[in-house]
């Protein structure tokens, strides 16, 4: 067990026998992990990039709402970090103890270059498997990551464990696009991944259990939560079309073309979305994603 610079303590992962076993096979999840390691490797900030800007009517990003459901709480850790965005915010709070954890090296890298974070502990390992003592949380964050995570009752029941009493789980759970943009990704994507080879493909990620409010929070209310609060609501990402194909092109679907087919894509995108632009020459386009809150018993 070694103290990292944040004074976290950080422990060996807990053996897998501790945990309570779960249905995504093994090698299902390895697949999973791999997939996202190497869309990750090619684009490590493509997250924040794509949904930093976006905004709620009340022109908030989804990690200034998660920001703000856990302010007043010291200790916080952002599970699926990426490149470090939420947790730099987090950092404008003085006095905080910062951590974060990914899959992904390259991610994790940029995260680093923060200067914010030189002091956070950020760490590549899994979420179902924390390397974390007991308890040692005030809070826990995740935006747009817990639901791509498979054995994801492994990934809560690590929750439960790293929360002290009354900690605070906050995620942001994509629960799909809407708007012009959408439309015509609907109309072009099933098509021209039909011609890609299957295993470009993108796997099926994650449980879908945690992409519905009312089966996360079953998930959560069994492992200890106390009944969690939920809210639902809209980025937009209404902009400019190239600037639209540059967000909705950092989806995980895309990893499937190689660079010709993808500029056959955005050719063919721009010049449907030429015709579709609002008067003032923006293409529609948002996102739905839910807020889940859930206070650790
Ligand atoms: C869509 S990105 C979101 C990144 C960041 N939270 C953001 O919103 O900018 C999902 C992130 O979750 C990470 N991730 C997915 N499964 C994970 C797991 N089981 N353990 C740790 N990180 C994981 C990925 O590597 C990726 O960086």
């Amino acid at each position: 067990m070694t103290a990292d610079t944040s004074g976290h303590v950080v422990t060996a992962p807990p053996a897998a026998t501790t945990i309570p076993a779960t249905t995504a096979s093994a090698s299902a999840t390895a697949r999973q992990e791999a997939f996202l390691k190497a869309f990750h490797a090619e684009r490590p900030a493509v997250t924040a990039e794509a949904f930093g800007g976006a905004r709620t009517v009340d022109g908030r990003s989804g990690y200034e709402i998660l920001c703000d459901r856990v302010s007043g709480r010291r200790r916080v850790l952002d599970l699926g970090c990426g490149d470090g965005l939420l947790l730099d915010l987090l950092a404008r709070t003085p006095g905080r103890r910062l951590a974060g954890v990914d899959l992904s090296p390259q991610s994790l890298s940029l995260a680093r270059r923060r200067p914010a974070l030189s002091a956070t502990a950020l760490v590549e390992a899994r979420s179902q498997q924390l390397p974390f003592a007991e308890g040692c949380f005030d809070a826990c964050v995740s935006h747009l990551a817990l639901m791509l995570m498979a054995d994801v009752e492994r990934v809560i029941a690590e929750l439960a464990r790293v929360l002290a009493p009354g900690g605070l789980l906050a995620c942001v759970i994509g629960a799909g696009g809407g708007g012009t943009g959408y439309e015509l990704l609907g109309e072009l994507l099933p098509p021209a991944l039909a011609r890609t080879p299957a295993d470009r493909r993108m796997p099926a990620l994650g449980d879908r259990r945690t992409r519905d409010p009312e089966s996360l929070g079953e998930l959560l209310t069994t492992a200890g939560f106390h009944e969690p609060e939920r809210e639902t609501v809209t980025l937009d990402l209404t902009a400019p079309p190239e600037q639209v194909w540059a967000a909705l092109s950092g989806l995980y679907d895309f990893a499937a073309f190689d660079r010709d087919a993808l500029n056959v894509v955005r050719g063919t995108f721009l010049a449907r979305a030429a015709g579709r632009v609002t008067p003032d020459e923006r293409l529609s386009c948002h996102f739905r994603a839910h807020v889940v809150t859930a206070a650790r018993r």
